[in-house]
């Protein structure tokens, strides 16, 4: 038997649900047959996706009595661009996309963040239905309205806030992913507890890597996102708090964008990023050893890695760490901005890093065995 949780992201008039649950897609059918007044669904989906899961969707949209207008898309970040947002947006167009249809986003989150910015502008903006079918998409993208494309000048540069009308996160989708994929969206649920949810990640920990399937999994899922709603009801904009929800992530950017290409995920490398945010808390006086290490051994447990040298895509220079750090979007006035904790469940933000301070403290981490 299935079992289910529903999170509700309040928003006043622009608040929706996220279900989440094995064989959610089913269970959302009524849901998604109401967001179709036209009585189509128009999904938006990638080869990969299309190819593991395409029977499914095919059933869903079959029992939700809809008809089904597909576009199918190569796949991969070569989509999210101005040429891919070109192509998408035409094609909308081209299908006569009305402003009170739902576009349906089915994929990782590349598709995910391409759909809900196409959505956002096309028409000036019609509905949009996120339908994740990687673990750090059902945890972190498709929730909390930010979409977007990548541009010359970095990833996610150009975008909009737009929020779905319903996001389904069915973890029945997860079980043709790859492990390695798994575990790296499993570092965003952690980060849930580690940012300011310290019952969440004290279950975490006591579940260590059990919670990385069946219903432990399913509750991982719906806690970490039911944080989320609640940073994201406070602060849809990123005016503030929710720039927490980028611990280990200036770190983390650092890395991937200096790593070899293709060959570093995100999540590992926001794990290590989380331990060294940390670890630099635990250097300035602010957070005892005792929780560095905890966070540290609950990252372990779960399979990623947590210090730079575990990171494939070396070797890292911490010179150019630290100015790769100097150019993420939480920054201001040309300085640092990075998110410490006081302790598990403590993060606040941290702005005006000491460069130098920094570039000493990754020489030494990058070192260490
Ligand atoms: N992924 C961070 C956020 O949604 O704000």
């Amino acid at each position: 038997m299935s079992t289910h949780r529903l999170v509700t992201v309040p928003l006043g008039e622009r608040s929706y649900d996220i279900v989440v649950g094995d064989g959610a897609l089913e269970h959302s059918a009524e849901r998604l047959a109401a967001l179709c007044p036209n009585g189509r669904a128009i999904v938006v989906t990638d080869k990969a996706a299309l190819a593991h899961h395409g029977v499914r969707l095919h059933a869903l949209i079959a029992n939700a009595g809809l008809t089904l207008d597909l576009i199918t898309l190569e796949g991969g970040e070569a989509a999210k661009t101005w040429d891919g947002l070109r192509t998408l947006t035409d094609q909308l167009l081209a299908l006569g996309v009305e402003r009170n249809e739902c576009v349906m986003a089915f994929g990782g989150g590349t598709i995910g963040d391409l759909v809900g910015f196409a959505a956002a502008i096309t028409k000036r903006g019609t509905g949009f239905v996120q339908i994740p079918t990687t673990l750090l998409a059902q945890v972190d993208s498709s929730v909390g309205g930010k979409t977007g494309i990548n541009t010359r000048a970095g990833k996610n540069l150009a975008g909009a806030f737009h929020q779905p009308a319903l996001v389904i996160a069915d973890t029945g989708l997860l079980s043709t992913l790859p492990q390695r994929e798994l575990r790296a969206g499993y570092a965003e649920i952690l980060k849930a507890g580690l940012i300011a949810d310290r019952a969440l990640f004290e279950r975490l920990e006591s579940v260590g890597a059990r919670g990385l399937s069946g219903n432990a999994l399913i509750d991982a899922i719906a806690d970490a996102v039911a944080f989320k709603a609640r940073i994201v009801a406070e602060d849809e904009r990123e005016g503030g708090r929710r720039a927490l929800l980028n611990l280990g992530h200036t770190f983390g950017h650092a890395f991937e964008a200096e790593a070899e290409k293709g060959t570093l995920v995100h999540g590992e490398a926001v794990a290590v990023g989380m331990a060294l945010a940390f670890a630099y808390s635990v250097r300035l006086g602010v957070c005892s050893e005792g929780d560095a290490l905890r966070a540290q051994a609950a990252i372990a447990a779960a399979g990623l890695p947590v210090r730079p040298l575990d990171l494939p895509g070396g070797p890292y220079q911490a010179d150019r760490l630290v100015t790769r750090m100097t150019s993420d979007k939480k920054n201001t006035g040309g300085q640092i901005t990075l998110i410490l904790a006081r302790g598990i469940g403590e993060a606040y933000i941290a702005p005006k890093a000491d460069r130098d301070d920094l570039t000493a403290f990754l020489k030494e981490e990058l070192k260490r065995k």
